[in-house]
């Protein structure tokens, strides 16, 4: 059978740091509330100049140099956010564009802060249905630039950065060989208003109106989102647990998305994951939505908190609502 292995994977984020310190100076917020209602400390916010495809490319050329292969062989490029270059074309274009990976088809997929578990489940199922043997993955995120900074429900939670992994098709006997054992994808579009950017589609087009009143940034519904987002992920992990026939005691980390360390002390509680096997980068990146999960992994990965042969865990959950969960071994 096909398998989609990971055998590459690279982050990135932009220079500048924006500590919980320098917010208390543009809104009315302090280090101790964010701190102890989020767990995130600092998040890294792009230079004027720096647009996601940016990010995107970078991360790539990272994790193509760790698989050990060139753009030139890139199938496909499958790149989830929610804070393209523009409203087209496709990132995942201007990205084939800046690595000159002529021969990949290249698409955005939208999912919120789900974003890199979708575009994964994608490049997952374009590997296990054959004819092609490598597939860029990303999840990346400028979400400083949809923030407004007099809001601080929620300018004190996003940062920006994004990472990339490399999918290769293998051909394997052992359903427990390296690579994604399965990945589960979710929506409910019932819960949209929760998380929302709604100025410039068709329901607000741009306009001074939208402009002024603030539309082309994020708005979020945090308490309620906050309640969501613990029961979906810890359902659809241990959902992927099943699915496998794999034990929880065989989890060497668990990659969630960074939205909230309270978010994931409750997750790995009800799915029985000890804490220590909790990778946490959200203190120092805040939440990068789509961006997270491929920027802890790739720390993880670079620190030997995931190991060849380990098994781990990815999940999220966002704006749609979106959620899901990915088992893999490294
Ligand atoms: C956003 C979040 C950190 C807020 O934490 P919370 O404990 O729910 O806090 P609340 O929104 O209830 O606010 C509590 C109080 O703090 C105040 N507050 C809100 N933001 C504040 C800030 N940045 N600084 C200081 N005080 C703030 C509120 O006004 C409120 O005051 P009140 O009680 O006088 O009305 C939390 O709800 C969260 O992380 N939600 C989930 C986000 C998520 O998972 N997103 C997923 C996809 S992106």
């Amino acid at each position: 059978m096909l398998r989609a292995r990971i055998v590459g994977v690279g982050a990135t984020a932009p220079k500048r740091i924006l500590s919980n310190h320098d917010l208390e100076k543009i809104c009315d917020t302090n280090d101790e509330w964010i701190t102890s209602r989020s767990g995130i400390r600092a998040r890294r916010v792009a230079a004027e100049d720096e647009v996601t495809s940016d990010l995107a490319t970078v991360a790539t050329k990272q994790a193509m140099e760790m698989a050990g292969i060139t753009a030139a062989d890139l199938d496909y490029i499958v790149l989830g956010t929610a804070s393209p270059d523009m409203p087209l074309p496709s990132t995942a274009c201007f990205v084939q564009k800046k690595l000159g990976a002529k021969k990949a088809a290249c698409f955005d997929v939208i999912a919120g802060c789900s974003g890199f578990l979708y575009a994964l489940a994608v490049g997952d199922k374009f590997v296990k249905a054959g004819g092609c043997k490598y597939v860029a993955v990303i999840g990346v995120e400028i979400l400083s630039k949809f923030l407004n900074w007099n809001d601080r429900t929620t300018c004190i939670l996003f940062g920006d950065g994004g990472g990339t992994v490399i999918l290769r098709a293998d051909e394997v006997t052992d359903k427990r060989a390296p690579g994604l054992f399965s990945t589960h994808i979710k929506s409910d579009g019932e819960g949209w208003n929760l998380i929302t950017i709604p100025g410039g589609g068709t329901v607000n087009p741009a306009s001074h109106r939208t402009v002024d009143e603030g539309m082309h940034a994020i708005h979020m519904q945090g308490k309620e989102t906050f309640k969501l987002a613990v029961r979906n992920i810890s359902e659809v992990a241990i959902e992927a647990l099943e699915h496998n026939g794999v034990a929880k005691e065989e989890i060497a980390a668990l990659i969630s998305h960074q939205a909230n360390s309270r978010i994931l002390d409750a997750v790995a509680d009800r799915v029985g994951i000890p804490k220590e096997k909790v990778v946490i980068n959200l203190d120092r990146y805040g939440n990068t939505s789509a961006g997270s999960i491929p920027l802890t992994l790739d720390e993880a990965v670079r620190e030997k908190r995931v190991k060849d042969g380990d098994m781990f865990l990815m999940t999220a959950f966002g704006s749609g609502l979106t959620w899901g969960s990915a088992l893999a071994r490294w």
